[in-house]
């Protein structure tokens, strides 16, 4: 048996380009990995358990083998990570996990399920054993599923495998030969917070009580993910950027979009974005803008004077990999 050892790993973060929303109800959808990583160590630790540290929340929990069914925490998804993964090897000994995320927490993007997808890996590693990614993406579907109820799973799997997907409920995921040379995704927070679930049954209300009337904009937003997976391989990026305004007409018109968001959305087009829309759920989180390199400094200055946190990202065909320590 090989001895345990020290390893990193790191895990992108993702941004939905096209389809939120829709996606609830069986339409497809589209997501990309960008290039803000959640960082994992792995190391042995003189604990009979496992111990979890974020660098960014500055906490420390203890999750002790003996007390397994009663974990309860702020990183108890973290905790449940690295114990399904060393189950699954079926090896057990006291580690410890350090966590350290560029990806902003509660923004849509991903962050909780990077960091499953980061510790999974390199607690396999960290026993000496080669990750098999499948599994890396199972074991963090699971810990995600403990925290947020019903994950579609889209988030585990971009972290995992990196690139651009498209995915439909039910189907599964399929990866997009999509590169976006050249231009870069321009990320703005509206900097209020927002609540997927609730959005998510606001949202089925208003098709419930309207039915013959949003269920024509359902399939036009089935259709314009169909056209925006077809324009994002051929590298057409103006029609992606005319595509994600009417993506965000879109959902404007099944009411989650918010007036931060608007003038977010509208601040990146008159900047030179080549089109721009809200991301995730709506309410409230981040809107995403496409942007050439040549625009970018000015679609970034223009929103940082509206928004606390802007970021300006590449999409990362990488999906979870080694670090050095
Ligand atoms: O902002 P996020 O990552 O929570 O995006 C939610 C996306 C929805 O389509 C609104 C919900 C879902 O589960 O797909």
């Amino acid at each position: 048996m090989k001895l345990m050892q020290a390893t990193r790993s790191s895990a992108p973060a993702k941004v939905i380009l096209f389809g939120e929303h829709f996606v609830v109800e069986g339409q497809p959808a589209i997501a990309a990995a960008i290039s803000l990583r959640a960082h994992v160590t792995v190391e042995p630790a003189d604990t009979d358990g496992i111990l979890v540290y974020s660098k960014n929340l500055g906490l420390l929990e203890e999750y002790r083998f003996a007390e397994r069914g009663a974990w309860s925490g702020k990183m108890l998804s973290i905790a449940i990570a690295a114990y399904t993964a060393m189950e699954s090897l079926g090896r057990k000994s006291g580690v410890k996990v350090t966590v350290d995320s560029e990806i902003p927490p509660g923004s849509g993007m991903g962050s909780s399920a990077a960091v499953a997808v980061a510790t999974t890996h390199a607690t396999f590693r960290a026993f000496g054993e080669e990750p098999d990614l499948k599994e890396v993406s199972r074991i963090a579907f699971e810990a995600e599923k403990v925290v947020h109820g019903k994950p579609s799973g889209i988030d585990n799997t971009v972290a995992t495998y990196g690139g651009v997907i498209a995915y439909r409920k039910g189907e599964g995921f399929i990866p997009l030969k999509a590169e976006l040379n050249g231009v870069r995704l321009v990320l703005a927070d509206s900097g209020v917070p927002r609540n997927t679930g609730e959005m998510v049954k606001r949202v089925l209300e208003l098709k419930n009580t309207y039915p013959s009337v949003l269920e024509p904009l359902y399939h036009a937003a089935g259709r314009l993910v169909v056209e925006a997976a077809r324009r994002l391989e051929e590298g057409d990026y103006e029609s992606l950027g005319r595509l994600m305004n009417v993506n965000h007409g879109f959902l404007s018109a099944i009411g989650v979009s918010t007036l931060e968001l608007e003038k977010l959305v509208y601040t990146a087009r008159r900047a030179g974005a080549l089109g721009s829309k809200l991301t995730g759920a709506g309410g409230g989180g981040f809107i995403v803008a496409l942007v050439t390199a040549e625009k970018e400094k000015e679609v970034v200055e223009a929103l940082r004077q509206l928004s606390p946190r802007v970021f300006s990202v590449e999409i990362s065909s990488e999906g979870v990999r080694k670090e050095p320590l």
